[in-house]
């Protein structure tokens, strides 16, 4: 049974999303929200880049959207609104998003949903895969479970979101910008989310989440998505979210993301492994396992086409025909089957 999806907003995600769909067997693209008044009218696929127009014209009216008969929207906008999100659900759409609700149930979209006979997932790679979803999965090959970790150590300079860049993760500013931003919160919830997933998931106990966060500077100027980057700028970030049991550390989901690794103050560098995600999991057996392929080779391919992103968008696509298939609510991934992708069109039944 095919599902007729909306892509809401044409960004990074937006655009390797609507690639992702025509590609499914299962979906059909029926209907493309945009921010930019200067993109409505476009052809969706011309957005996306593809190579022939889809038939499907994009519009930045919210009301056509809402009143487009569809299966699912998947919301990737900048910045979440959970008002608008509200009303998706309200009108029967259910909505799969990269911009949160990965675990925490808010009780009006929860009844939004159930108005709407729909459901609300959130899923990505980071927060999202990297940070919940994977420590979970490989945790289930171990038993005596004591600690779990996802991080991620990526150069961003390859992903060409500048205001994500800017304003949501907080880069090119001052340091005391930074640790006091009013997305912060935002930002960290999510991550916090994926800690509590965790926790939940696994049975731990009573426990403190703690977060830190520390900041290197740029010595020289340095070419970020969002403009240079001058000296004394923010231009590396390590956060880190660790829950606790007593004096025990038992999550830390944590991201490193630099603006490359040189002009830095403190030096810090990826390392001989590189740009890399992982996830540890100690338990009898324990575990390591380091992801490669979600980080771009150099900076300009990642600005056209960054791999975690594109990751991120086919997560969200896969998603769907199981979002779609479940009870009215919130869906977890701890609700989902297993999530996996489609054959190639060229190989695919
Ligand atoms: N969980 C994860 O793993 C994960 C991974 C990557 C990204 N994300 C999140 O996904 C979202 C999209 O990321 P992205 O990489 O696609 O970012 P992006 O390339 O900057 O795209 C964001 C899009 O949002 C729209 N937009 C701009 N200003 C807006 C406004 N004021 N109100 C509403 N929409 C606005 C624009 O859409 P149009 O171009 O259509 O006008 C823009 O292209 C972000 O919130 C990001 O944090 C999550």
């Amino acid at each position: 049974m095919t599902s007729r999806v909306i892509q809401w907003a044409t960004g990074g995600v937006g655009r390797a999303a609507i690639e992702h769909v025509v590609r499914h067997p299962d979906l059909e693209l029926v209907g493309c929200w945009v921010h930019g008044p200067e993109k409505s009218g476009l052809d969706a696929g011309e957005l996306a880049g593809m190579p022939a127009p889809l038939g499907v014209t994009a519009t930045n009216d919210v009301a056509e959207i809402l009143a487009t008969d569809a299966d699912c929207v998947l919301y990737a906008p900048l910045l979440p609104n959970a008002d608008e999100v509200a009303a998706i659900l309200r009108s029967g759409k259910n909505v799969v998003t990269p911009v949160g609700w990965f675990w925490t149930k808010d009780p009006a979209l929860a009844a939004a949903a159930i108005e709407g006979g729909v459901s609300l997932h959130g899923t990505g790679i980071d927060p999202g895969g990297v940070t919940d979803h994977h420590p979970l999965f490989f945790a289930g090959l171990s038993s005596a479970v004591t600690f779990v970790r996802g991080e991620e150590y990526s150069d961003i300079r390859t992903y060409g979101a500048p205001d994500v860049v800017r304003y949501f993760m907080g880069f090119g500013g001052s340091p005391e910008e930074a640790r006091s931003g009013s997305l912060l919160k935002l930002l960290s919830g999510g991550f916090e989310q994926s800690v509590q997933m965790c926790l939940d998931g696994l049975g731990f106990a009573e426990t403190e989440i703690r977060r830190s966060h520390e900041i290197a500077v740029a010595t020289g100027p340095i070419e970020g998505p969002a403009g240079t980057i001058r000296p004394g700028e923010v231009a590396a970030q390590r956060f880190a979210w660790e829950a606790f049991v007593g004096s025990d550390k038992v999550v830390r989901v944590a991201v490193n993301w630099f603006m490359g690794d040189e002009n830095l103050d403190p030096p810090w560098t990826f390392g001989p492994a590189g740009e890399r995600y992982e996830v540890e999991v100690h338990g009898d057996p324990g575990c390591s396992v380091v992801i490669s392929g979600w980080t771009s080779s150099d900076v300009e391919s990642g600005l056209r086409r960054n791999p975690g992103v594109v990751a991120t968008a086919a997560h969200c696509v896969n998603s769907i025909p199981y979002v779609c298939a479940a009870a009215p609510g919130f869906v977890t991934f701890l609700d989902l089957p297993v999530v996996t992708g489609r054959a190639h069109p060229r190989l695919g039944r």
